[in-house]
């Protein structure tokens, strides 16, 4: 494993294993009401991360994408992960069906994939992990599994739960 912390609430990931460990650190610091909104274009390794999440909380089962379903929980583990992908999602009213609102904040750790899209009909209290690839990196170069992980707390607890990151990483 070569995931690096590079500088505060910074982190480099050089392959996927990378990212679904740094979801395995943050497992023991969430706790009920947490929302990680997870930021980044396609297939930067959003999933992945929650893979990581999801095993770190000690629930087994496979974590896929839940791109059809909207909506997955993971409640197999110290504390039940609701994990969205609101890719395909549309229309802010569409929101009330997935269920989001019944935990968004209270039950569990929330993991949202495209959820920034909705930002203002979500919660302003949530943990921002914004995942970058290397820009100008050649798909076929050793540089193409780079990424940057990046924390973006926005209220008092995901400042908290960053810091905790930081250090468990430090
Ligand atoms: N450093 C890395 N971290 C995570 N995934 C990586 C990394 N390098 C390469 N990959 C590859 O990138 C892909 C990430 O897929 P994943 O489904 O996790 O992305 P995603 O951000 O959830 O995509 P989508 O936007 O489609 O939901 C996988 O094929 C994985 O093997
Ligand atoms: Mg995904």
């Amino acid at each position: 494993m070569t995931l690096e912390r590079a500088g505060a609430g910074r982190f480099r990931s050089s392959c996927e294993e990378d990212t679904v460990a740094f979801g395995r650190a943050v497992a023991p610091l969430v706790r009920d009401g947490d929302v990680l909104v997870l930021t980044g274009g396609l297939g930067v390794g959003k999933t992945h991360f929650t893979k990581g999440l999801s095993s770190g909380l000690g629930d087994g089962r496979e974590v896929t994408s839940p791109t059809f379903a909207l909506m997955a929980v993971h409640d197999g583990g110290r504390i039940p992960l609701f994990h969205f992908d609101l890719y395909r999602l549309e229309h802010a009213y569409e929101l009330e069906d997935t269920g989001i609102y019944d935990v968004l904040g209270y039950e569990g750790v929330c993991v949202l994939e495209w959820g920034e899209q909705f930002q203002d009909e979500l919660t302003d209290e949530f943990l921002g992990i914004v995942i970058a690839r290397d820009e100008g990196a050649a798909a076929d170069s050793a540089l193409a599994e780079e990424r940057t992980i990046r924390l973006e707390p926005h209220g008092a607890r995901a400042e908290e739960l960053a810091r905790a990151i930081d250090a468990a990483l430090a």
